[in-house]
C-alpha cells in the first residue's frame, strides 16, 4: 500500500521552536530619528515576553507546556501525499502537503495566536487588538484568546467583511469583537474615509487602527498582535517545518522543493525556515514563496525601509515593500494583500537564498479547483497560489522526467470562501497586472527613509 498520509503522535511534537535570527544577519528595525529602536520602545504595543522573543537570537527557543496543550487540540497537522492530484497530472514528482486547515479556524493561523494569547496573559494583558485580511488571522486570534480568557476586538478589512459574513460569526462565536476597517473607531480610519469612503480597505490601514486602538487604551492593559511579518510570528510557525522534517524522515524522504504562498510571510516562512537551515548549511534545495501578481512584493518591489503599516506608527521595517501607503487591487486571496514582506524572508530574498514567484489569480483558482477535484479538498485563495506553482513544478518534472519530492504548505481550507469560487466559476475574476507606473508612484513614500545595508549572511 503506498503511502497517503504521515501522522506524528502527540509525544513527538516538536518541543522547542526555531530561530532564524541565530542564522542570518537583519537590519535593525529604525525609530522616527532613524536610529535603531530597542525593546522599550515596542513595550506600548506587545508584552515584553513577546518582544524578548522577537530580539532573541537563540537558535532553539522551549514552547511552553500551556501552549503545547492547547496546540495539541489539532497538531500534529498531517503530512499527505497528493497523489491523485500526482495520477491526474502524470508526473514523476511526489508531492507532499502539511495540512494546515485542520486547526479550529481553518489555518496555520493559531500557530501563533496561541502562544501569542498566553504569552499576553502571563504578561496580565486583559485585552488584546488585531487587524485580519482573509478573516482567518482574526479567526485565530478569537479562538486563542477564548482558550486564555482574553478579550479580543479584530479590525477586518472592509472587502472581506463583505465578502465573508461568517468570518465574523466565527470570531463572535469564541468571544470576540469585529469592525469593518476602516472604521470610526479609530483616528486612522476616519483619516482615510475623509480622504477615501469607499476603501475597499487594506491590511495596512486595519493594522494602524488595531495598533491606536492598542495604544489608545488608558489602562494598560491592552496590548497589539500581529498575524505575519514579525520575527516572533515567524518562529512560532517553524513547529509546521520541524513537523514536517519529521514525518518525512520516517518514509525516508527529503524535498528538492518547497514552496509556501506568501502574504506577510509566516506560512511559508513556517514550513520553509527549519529546510533555510539545511540549505545554509549546504543541503541543495529550491525554495519558493509565491505571492500574488497583482501585489508583487518580492518579484517587484525594492528592499527598503518602510513602515508596515498605512499610518505609519510601526518602526521601520527592512524589507520588500511596494510603499505603505500601496492599495492593492481587490483580489479575492486576502491575505495577500499586504504591501510588505516579513523582514526576515525579505532578507533571504536579497541573498538568493530563496526564490519568490508571482501568481494572477485566475490560474490560481485553476490550480485550486484541479486539487478540490483530485485529493478533495477545498483551498483557501491564498493556498491556491501556492498550489498553482507546485503544479508547474510537477510539470516541469514530468517534461525533464525527473523525480523530484516536492512538499508545500497547504496553508488553509476555503469554505469560507465559496463567494469567490463562485465568481471564478462566472468567469468574473479579472487578474490585474500593476503598470510599472503604478508601482513607481507607490515607491515615493520611501524614498526619504533611510536605505537598509546589503547584508550576506550565506556560509559559502
Ligand atoms: C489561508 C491563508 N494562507 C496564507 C495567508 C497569508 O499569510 P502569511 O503569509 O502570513 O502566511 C493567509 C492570511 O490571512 C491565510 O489566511
Amino acid at each position: 500500500m503506498e503511502v497517503r498520509k504521515v501522522v506524528l503522535t502527540e509525544d513527538e511534537m516538536p518541543r522547542q521552536w526555531y530561530n532564524i535570527l541565530a542564522d542570518i544577519k537583519m537590519n535593525p528595525p529604525l525609530g522616527p530619528d532613524g536610529k535603531p529602536i530597542g525593546p522599550e520602545m515596542l513595550a506600548p504595543v506587545f508584552p515584553m515576553n513577546l518582544i524578548e522573543q522577537e530580539v532573541s537570537t537563540e537558535r532553539w527557543i522551549d514552547i511552553p507546556e500551556e501552549v503545547i496543550k492547547v496546540l495539541q487540540i489539532w497538531r500534529p497537522s498531517p503530512l499527505v501525499r497528493a497523489l491523485t492530484l500526482e495520477k491526474a497530472l502524470g508526473t514523476p514528482a511526489r508531492i507532499y502537503f502539511k495540512n494546515e486547515s485542520v486547526s479550529p479556524p481553518g489555518s496555520h493561523k493559531p500557530n501563533t495566536a496561541v502562544p501569542q494569547a498566553y504569552y499576553n496573559k502571563v504578561f496580565g494583558i486583559k485585552r488584546m487588538t488585531t487587524e485580519t485580511g482573509a478573516g482567518q488571522w482574526g479567526s485565530a486570534l478569537s479562538f486563542a484568546c477564548s482558550q486564555f480568557g482574553i478579550e479580543c476586538k479584530i479590525f477586518m478589512v472592509r472587502i472581506s467583511f463583505d465578502q465573508k459574513p461568517y468570518r465574523k460569526s466565527m470570531m463572535e462565536a469564541w468571544g470576540g469583537k469585529c469592525v469593518a476597517s476602516p472604521s470610526t473607531e479609530t483616528k486612522a480610519g476616519r483619516d482615510i474615509l475623509a480622504k477615501y469612503p469607499d476603501t475597499p480597505g487594506s491590511l495596512g490601514i486595519a493594522i494602524s487602527e488595531a495598533v491606536e486602538a492598542a495604544v489608545s487604551d488608558q489602562s494598560g492593559k491592552t496590548r497589539y498582535s500581529l498575524g505575519s511579518v514579525l520575527n516572533h510570528v515567524m518562529l512560532h510557525q517553524t513547529i509546521i517545518g520541524l513537523e514536517a522534517k519529521k514525518q518525512m524522515e520516517k518514509i525516508g524522504e527529503y524535498p528538492d522543493v518547497i514552496i509556501g504562498c506568501a502574504g506577510g510571510g509566516s506560512n511559508f516562512a513556517g514550513l520553509a525556515f527549519p529546510y533555510v537551515y539545511d540549505k545554509i548549511n549546504g543541503k541543495e534545495i529550491e525554495i519558493y514563496p509565491v505571492e500574488p501578481a497583482a501585489c508583487p512584493t518580492m518579484t517587484k518591489a525594492p528592499f527598503v525601509y518602510d513602515h508596515g503599516d498605512t499610518a505609519g506608527y510601526t518602526p521601520l521595517l527592512p524589507m520588500h515593500s511596494l510603499g505603505h501607503t500601496f492599495m492593492p487591487p481587490p483580489i479575492h486571496a486576502g491575505g495577500l494583500r499586504y504591501h510588505g514582506m516579513a523582514p526576515t524572508v525579505s532578507q533571504l530574498v536579497t541573498e538568493g537564498i530563496i526564490t519568490p514567484k508571482a501568481v494572477a489569480q485566475t490560474p490560481a483558482y485553476e490550480a485550486g479547483v484541479l486539487f478540490a477535484r483530485t485529493e478533495g479538498i477545498i483551498p483557501a485563495p491564498e493556498t491556491t497560489h501556492a498550489l498553482a506553482t507546485v503544479i508547474e513544478e510537477a510539470k516541469k518534472a514530468k517534461e525533464e522526467g525527473k523525480e523530484k519530492v516536492i512538499l508545500f504548505n497547504w496553508s488553509g481550507h476555503g469554505l469560507l470562501d465559496l463567494g469567490a469560487y463562485d465568481k471564478y466559476f462566472a468567469c468574473e475574476l479579472e487578474d490585474c497586472v500593476l503598470s510599472e507606473e503604478e508601482i513607481s508612484k507607490s515607491k515615493k513614500v520611501f524614498e526619504k527613509f533611510p536605505k537598509p545595508q546589503k547584508l550576506v549572511s550565506r556560509i559559502r
